[in-house]
């Protein structure tokens, strides 16, 4: 939705002066002051802009600034330029009508940015496109050409316009530009040769001087210094923030876009140049014969060197500098000139040759920018022209009085133009007109312009009368003349009021300008209106080979040879001035007015003594004072209803009829008097800006009261809103919750169900399981008994059939015996005697075949240990049967024996032998016959702890063992190692390795051992040999079976006996030293673990107790 805006939103101070309510001086100056320290620098008065200068550049002149203000009505946003740029362009190319926009102020007040910013403004929001562009691109680009060679630093401005510009763009019908012309006025052409103190030369100067490159200076002749020109003052020659040698290629740029070629650029820049030398140009007196004082010029190196460049004869020159040729009718008289004459002469060139360029410099970028085609365009002029000119401190001179008349014509067409517009609205919209009092200055115009008596006129009267003709003759002339005028003040005036008024020196005189009064010196005035360049001069510039400077000096042309004076400068500027105002007469103005808000060029300063003197040289009062004639503020119906139809409850909120009636409602509602407002065709007229302010401050309260509703209702809408959202929350939640516990509930009750039902189906299926357990228990007895019956009859009636059975049998064999007996009673005689024998015979024959063959298949496996036989058929084969399985058992065992190989052989026999030494005699025994004999159990030879005991016994070692050695005192074990040689016994430590006994095998006696499953063993020694001095030993081990075969069998060799005794006895004598004891051994309960315990019962006794074995 488009939001409506108005001036009259966030207004700082009043946006439209013609609003400002009391209106004064002062609530003026204050409400510029206010508008100005919030960055406003824009207000109007009605449709006219005030422009402050900001000093600093401010976001207000951005490409979305232009989109903001594009295509907006004029008051329907705060006050901007570019408002009014757009509201005149709009005009211009929707309403067909010529625009002007007249930029008017002090110098500095910021003229030439507003025509900038107008010009963008416009270039950014007509038409694009190639040529449009490139249009565009010319008529922009012609500002630093201009601004170049026109614009100075002045005390009052670094980039100053020293003269007046009027730029008319030219729009086709589509509102594209097509291109422009440009007017100039008044160049402040003075500068030239002589420059205030604080203030420059044009800016070319400067540029060219620092900006040229070497090579271009070379060729102009001309040094980088400035010091060497004259014409440059030194004074204030650099300026801070102004890059001349950067300008001077932006010029340059410009000058190429806008179309200047190559040599006429080269063309211009030598005669900026020869201007330079011109100054150097110096002179001497000199005295004639004849008493005439002439002039002689000092160096002629410059001037030559400008006639170089000029290509000009320099005697041609020199001559023109010392003579002054005048013609009259057919005279010709010349005169020589002083050295006074010949400098005003050097001077009086200077400023006209670069016054020419200067004019041919805007009829040449008008050549570039003149619209291509011839169709009818529509016009949109700039005029940026110096405002009201009066210093306090310097004298207001020639150019002062001519600037200022001329902004005395802008001020009259102002008030001509406003009170048209004004009345014409009147008409248009029907509303009574009431004559305005306003001030009328055609009386000061016509003091300045009048044909006869004007003082113009009478300028120029004194310029052509012959005779002596000074400045003081001019005055007497005003003060005779212009005496009785109500405008014009002299001291010498025969006016008796000014005869005493000191403020008013006797060589000035004063006029009351409309914006106030301004004191002209005379000194000068003739002179510039003169503005005499000798004809000399102007021949010799023609005769220059330079086609730029023959055309800027046509009346050097000797063919054409006008004795007519040329027109005086006030002529020349009061026409064109006239022609101006014809021109502006017939296009809509559109006014802006600028101003300076302190002296310093610094931002943030507003000097109120200042602006008061600009707001009366300007003439804004007075501007608001005609504003406001009739009635101070008009607006459309519609936004006029739309925006206060908040006050009335009849228009409220919506108003259904025509816009018109609905402010008339609206207006009947309001406690306004009538008279204050009147109804025109579109618009409402408001009389006093009263009125407006009381319809506002009633609007703002009402927009007050309407937010408050507005708000309420909007927090009980969302209150509200928010409400039912709970209540839609709550509901959901609650649902949901409910849900849950429902189903919580469900299934808990389905739960309890489910338990209830299994139990109720457990007892019923428990009590259906008695039931059908009863059932079939009685089925089962029945079945039992009936079985049982059922048995019992069958076998009742089994036992009969059997009965019957039996019967018949014995009936069949007795029957069958008793014709069996009768049939070999019968036959018996047929039989042969040996018949059966033979059968006999053949019959066991046959049966033992079987026997045999059956046995080939059935035999048992190799195996020596495979007791197994197939079992006899008949009982006749019990002694076969008996001898086979023997006989077969000694041919596998042979069988078996012949793959032993020799160790295995001897492993055998020692097995055979000690199966032969304990079969059936020790207990021992059996367990054994499985265990191989390994013989050295402790690796004796290999393993390195038992080197030294193996090093020591030096046979080869049959048997190593680690076995108990019973201590001869309490029958404790001892561990001794058991080593048995082919020689000896040895019993060594067994943690030392230490032999604690050696035994040679003679010597042993016999070995004793129980019949028991006990280890025990006793060495018993041959009486009187060696060994036997401690007496025998008894030993335990848990291989004895092997040491008792290996030492039976080794002992037997070594003693070169037949055998070793082995006594198997469960009590036999040993000899302990020289004690014979008994060594009984008995089976008792298994103690300590099912071992063999030993203990010493007596001196005779050695009790060893032997678990029994299960
Ligand atoms: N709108 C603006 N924003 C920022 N600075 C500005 C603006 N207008 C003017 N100025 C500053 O003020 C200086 C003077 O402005 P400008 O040259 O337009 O004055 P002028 O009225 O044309 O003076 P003169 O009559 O001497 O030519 C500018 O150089 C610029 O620094
Ligand atoms: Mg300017």
């Amino acid at each position: 939705m488009e939001v409506k805006t108005s001036l009259l939103d966030n207004m700082i101070g009043v946006g439209d002066m013609v609003l400002l309510e009391p209106l004064s001086e002062d609530s003026f100056i204050e409400n510029l002051r206010k508008r100005f320290d919030h960055n406003e620098i824009y207000t109007y008065i009605g449709s006219v802009v005030i422009s402050m200068n900001p000093y600093r550049s401010l976001p207000i002149f951005t490409p979305e600034k232009v989109e903001e203000y594009r295509n907006r009505n004029f008051y329907e946003l705060s006050p901007h330029i570019y408002a009014l740029a757009d509201e005149a362009y709009r005009s211009l190319r929707d309403q067909d009508k010529d625009q002007c926009i007249l930029i008017t102020g002090e110098s500095g007040a910021g003229k030439t940015e507003a025509s900038k910013l107008v010009m963008s403004y416009v270039a950014a929001v007509c038409g694009k496109g190639q040529e449009v562009n490139k249009v565009k691109e010319q008529l922009l680009q012609s500002n630093p050409v201009l601004e170049a060679f026109g614009n100075a630093k002045t005390v009052r401005n670094d980039n100053s316009s020293r003269f007046g510009k009027y730029m008319d763009i030219e729009f086709d019908f589509k509102g594209d530009p097509l291109g422009g012309v440009i007017s100039n006025y008044l160049l402040e052409k003075s500068r030239v040769v002589k420059q205030p103190r604080g203030e420059r030369n044009f800016h070319i100067f400067y540029q060219l001087l620092s900006g040229a490159s070497d090579d271009t200076l070379k060729k102009l002749k001309l040094d980088r210094d400035y010091s060497k020109y004259n014409y440059l003052s030194l004074d204030s020659a650099v300026v801070n923030g102004l890059d001349d040698a950067a300008n001077f290629r932006t010029v340059k740029n410009a000058m190429q876009i806008v179309g200047f070629m190559e040599d006429e650029v080269q063309s211009v820049l030598e005669l900026v140049a020869a201007v330079l030398k011109l100054g150097d140009i110096e002179f001497k007196p000199e005295s004639r014969c004849n008493g005439s004082d002439e002039s002689r010029i000092k160096d002629k190196n410059d001037l030559k060197e400008m006639c170089e460049l000029l290509g000009i004869e320099q005697s041609v020159l020199e001559r023109a500098f010392s003579y002054r040729t005048v013609e009259a009718r057919l005279e010709k008289v010349s005169t020589t000139l002083n050295v006074a004459q010949a400098y005003y002469a050097r001077d009086a060139l200077a400023k006209n040759l670069y016054s020419r360029l200067f004019s041919w410099l805007v009829t040449r970028i008008n050549e570039s920018i003149k619209a291509q085609t011839k169709a009818r365009h529509k016009v949109m002029g700039v005029l940026d022209i110096y405002g009201f000119e009066i210093f306090e401190d310097r004298d207001n001179s020639f150019e002062q009085f001519i600037i200022n008349y001329c902004n005395e014509k802008l001020q009259q067409i102002f008030i001509e133009l406003t009170l048209r517009e004004e009345q014409e609205e009147y008409v248009r919209e029907g509303i009574e007109w009431t004559n305005i009092e306003y001030f009328n200055n055609a009386i000061i115009c016509d003091l300045i312009e009048n044909h006869q008596n004007g003082i113009l006129a009478m300028l120029d009267e004194e310029c052509l009368r012959p005779g002596t003709v000074t400045d003081e003759t001019f005055l007497d002339k005003l003060n005779t003349i212009c005496a009785e005028h109500q405008h014009f003040e002299s001291r010498l005036s025969k006016n008796s009021k000014f005869l005493t008024d000191h403020s008013l020196p006797h060589n000035c005189f004063r006029i009351q300008h409309y914006a106030g009064k301004v004191l002209y010196r005379v000194e000068g005035f003739v002179d510039k209106n003169n503005d005499l360049l000798y004809r000399d001069l102007s021949q010799a510039m023609y005769k220059a080979n330079h086609s730029l400077i023959k055309q800027l000096f046509p009346e050097g042309n000797p063919g054409k040879v006008n004795l007519k004076r040329p027109p005086t400068a006030g002529f020349q500027f009061r026409a064109s001035v006239g022609t101006l105002m014809k021109n502006l007469q017939t296009k809509n103005p559109n006014y802006i007015r600028c101003i300076k808000p302190n002296d310093k060029k610094a931002s943030h300063i507003f000097t109120d003594s200042l602006v008061c003197h600009q707001v009366r040289y300007l003439g804004l009062m007075e501007n608001v004072r005609v504003r406001r004639a009739g009635y101070a503020f008009r607006q459309a119906y519609e936004p006029c209803l739309e925006r206060y139809k908040m006050l009335c409850k009849r228009t409220w909120p919506h108003w259904r009829g025509p816009a018109r009636e609905g402010v008339e409602v609206l207006m009947a509602d309001l406690p306004v008097p009538a008279e204050e407002f009147s109804f025109g065709r579109s618009k409402i007229f408001i009389r006093n800006p009263r009125t407006l302010f009381f319809l506002e401050e009633r609007r703002r309260q009402c927009l007050q009261d309407l937010a408050t509703l507005i708000q309420k209702i909007y927090r009980g809408w969302k209150c509200r809103s928010h409400f039912l959202l709970l209540k839609k929350s709550q509901i959901v939640v609650a649902a949901w919750y409910r849900r849950y516990a429902q189903e919580k509930k469900y299934q808990k009750i389905k739960s309890a169900t489910t338990v209830v039902q299994s139990y109720t189906r457990g007892w019923q299926a428990r009590k259906l399981l008695r039931e059908l357990k009863y059932q079939k228990r009685c089925e089962e007895a029945v079945t039992t008994i009936s079985a049982f019956w059922h048995g019992t009859q069958a076998r009742r009636e089994l036992r009969q059939l059997k009965e019957e059975a039996r019967n018949r049998h014995a009936v069949s064999v007795i029957w069958a015996g008793w014709q069996g007996t009768k049939v070999r009673r019968e036959y018996r005689k047929f039989f042969r005697a040996n018949a059966g024998k033979k059968i006999y015979d053949f019959t066991i024959q046959r049966i033992m075949q079987k026997y045999f063959l059956g046995l080939k298949s059935t035999m048992p496996s190799m195996s020596p240990i495979d007791k197994s036989w197939p079992a006899r058929p008949y009982r006749f084969l019990d002694g076969v049967h008996r001898e086979l399985p023997r006989i077969f058992h000694l041919w596998r065992c042979k069988k078996y024996r012949s793959q032993f190989t020799e160790e295995k052989k001897a492993v055998y026999e020692e097995k055979l032998e000690a199966s032969e030494i304990f079969k059936d005699k020790k207990a021992l025994y059996p367990s054994s016959v499985s265990q191989p004999f390994k013989g050295d159990y402790l690796e004796i030879s290999t393993n390195p702890k038992y080197q030294k005991l193996n090093s020591a016994v030096d046979e080869k070692v049959l048997l190593a063992d680690v076995v108990n050695k019973i201590n001869r005192a309490n029958g404790k074990g001892t561990a001794r190692i058991f080593l048995l040689t082919k020689k000896s016994v040895v019993l060594a430590d067994q943690k030392t390795g230490q032999v604690k006994a050696s035994v040679p095998l003679p010597d042993l006696a016999s070995v004793s051992v129980s019949t028991q499953s006990d280890g025990f063993f006793a060495l018993r020694l041959k009486e009187g040999s060696a060994s036997a001095v401690k007496g025998d030993f008894l030993l335990s081990s848990e291989h004895l079976i092997e040491i008792i075969t290996k030492l039976h069998r080794t002992g037997a060799t070594a003693a070169d006996s037949k055998q070793l005794n082995v006594d198997i006895s469960d009590e036999f004598l040993v000899q302990f030293k020289h004690d014979k004891v008994c060594v009984k051994f008995i089976q008792g309960a298994p103690k300590n673990g099912n071992s063999v315990s030993c203990k010493r019962k007596n001196n005779r006794l050695l009790e060893v107790s032997v678990p029994t074995t299960a």
